[in-house]
């Protein structure tokens, strides 16, 4: 039977999570704070960009069992369980910020009026929960029994809704077998491996699993940057080692750095979680490290090939920091961007889909153009930064033709190496010869 769920925070994270549980059967309110928001979503309109998530939305809406609120008192009534979802972004100094997290624990404390189980989906340091359980219980209005689970999150942004039914497994990290139990039963309908354990080892699961694809991301960089060196091919070398079951084929494919709202944030967490307790992750402090030099191996790349950049038009291909979203956290298009500025360059931009979205994070002095063209006509030499499909169908004879220079630096190792060698287009890419 369908339980009845609050989830507060309509992110990446929340929306998904809500959406989800209805489709499976469950009785779902989302709340969140941003009246705008509730009423485009009330609508059956998503307000993030991800394949698949608006049909699924309307269907559940149509069926009465998906709801969209601002009223927490509505929100959480007759509710026996309350996922935590909203943001725990990057304090200046790299620790997570828990703000909202505390505010909602103390919101669920003063509007429930039933037993309440908190499943906490936000990625949150070790200990969070006890925390929360703790600022629950204090704060409590009426006098009902409060449980915590810790139920991270492994979502992709791009294929949230194809991960939603089809991760590899749920961690279930419960305060009480009651809880742990509950959990199970509401996730079963999903049909996905259910992995149970404490409520600590769940959250640092999330950390240490980021943390290690992160890892394997600035690993397989590195090798490449030295490819590059020792002029052998990064793509074969990682070819070679993901068809060894220990390594895996996943996550090694090279490029100017990762990005997004996952890894650098929880990167940068664990290694000061370390930190407080007295332990120093200096392997993850070094990825943390590399990654930031690797986001301007293009850019260092450009001024070996070109020399100084002053003046030179400079056309970024593509904003978001992965394809299949118009999320621009910390895409490497903007600490490129802000290099090439720094460097005198004139730089014009182009996102199939992050158009709206770029200017708010980018550097000012960036020019925005409707389309690939626009952005490479009359260009002394393109970045290519995201590895959208659109770039991937455009022709060599694009950039020789409207270019001054077919000068192509590509951050993601798009094309073929034999393809552009039948071309004019001078061409550099990552770990592979020129
Ligand atoms: C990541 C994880 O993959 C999810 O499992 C996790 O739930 C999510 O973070 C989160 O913690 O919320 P996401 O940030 O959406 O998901 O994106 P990914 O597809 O994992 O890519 C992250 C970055 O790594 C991108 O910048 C991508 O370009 C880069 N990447 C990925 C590489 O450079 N090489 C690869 O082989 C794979």
């Amino acid at each position: 039977m369908g339980k009845n769920i609050a989830v507060v925070g309509t992110g990446y994270v929340g929306l998904v999570t809500g959406v989800a549980l209805s489709e499976i059967g469950h009785n779902v309110t989302c709340i969140d704070i941003d009246e705008k928001k509730v009423a485009r979503m009330q609508q059956g309109e998503s307000p993030i960009y991800e394949p698949g998530l608006d049909e699924i939305m309307k269907r559940s809406i149509e069926a009465g069992r998906l709801h969209f609120t601002t009223k927490h008192e509505e929100g959480f009534q007759g509710k026996e369980i309350a996922y935590i979802a909203v943001g725990t972004p990057e304090k200046e100094d790299g620790t997570a910020d828990l703000r909202f997290i505390e505010a909602v624990a103390k919101d669920i404390a003063q509007n429930v009026k039933q037993d309440i189980t908190v499943v906490t989906k936000s990625t949150v340091p070790v200990g969070t929960n006890d925390y929360v359980l703790k600022l629950v219980k204090e704060n409590l209005a009426e006098d009902v029994s409060v449980d915590v689970v810790s139920n991270p999150e492994f979502l992709r942004e791009g294929s949230a809704v194809y991960d939603a039914f089809n991760g590899d497994r749920i961690v279930i990290g419960a305060s009480s077998v009651h809880a742990g139990d509950l959990l199970e039963e509401v996730n079963k309908p999903f049909g996905l491996p259910i992995f149970r354990t404490d409520v600590r080892s769940a959250e640092m699961i999330k950390y240490a699993a980021n943390a290690f694809l992160a890892t394997k991301i600035g690993f397989i960089n590195e090798v490449a940057n030295l490819c590059d060196r020792l002029e052998a091919n990064v793509e074969d070398v990682a070819a070679g080692m993901g068809m060894d079951g220990r390594i895996g084929a996943q996550f090694l494919r090279p490029g100017h750095g990762y990005g997004g709202s996952c890894f650098p944030k929880d990167t940068s967490a664990l290694v000061k979680l370390a930190d407080a307790v007295g332990y120093e992750f200096d392997l993850l402090q070094a990825v943390v490290d590399g990654n930031k030099r690797q986001k301007l191996i293009m850019v260092d790349k450009a001024k070996e090939v070109i020399g100084s950049l002053k003046g030179k038009k400079i056309a970024l291909l593509g904003l978001a920091f992965k394809p299949n979203t118009d999320d621009m956290r910390e895409s490497p298009a903007i600490d490129i961007s802000r290099e090439l500025l720094l460097s005198g360059a004139e730089v014009t931009g182009y996102d199939p889909i992050a158009m709206e979205n770029a200017p708010h994070f980018m550097p000012e002095g960036v020019d925005y153009v409707p389309s690939a063209e626009e952005a490479l006509q009359g260009a002394d030499a393109a970045i290519l930064v995201t590895d959208w499909d659109e770039f991937k169908n455009l022709d060599m004879s694009v950039y020789e033709n409207l270019m001054a220079a077919p000068l192509l630096f590509d951050g993601r190792n798009t094309y073929s190496r034999d393809v552009v060698a039948t071309s004019n287009v001078e061409y550099y890419s990552v770990g592979r010869k020129p």
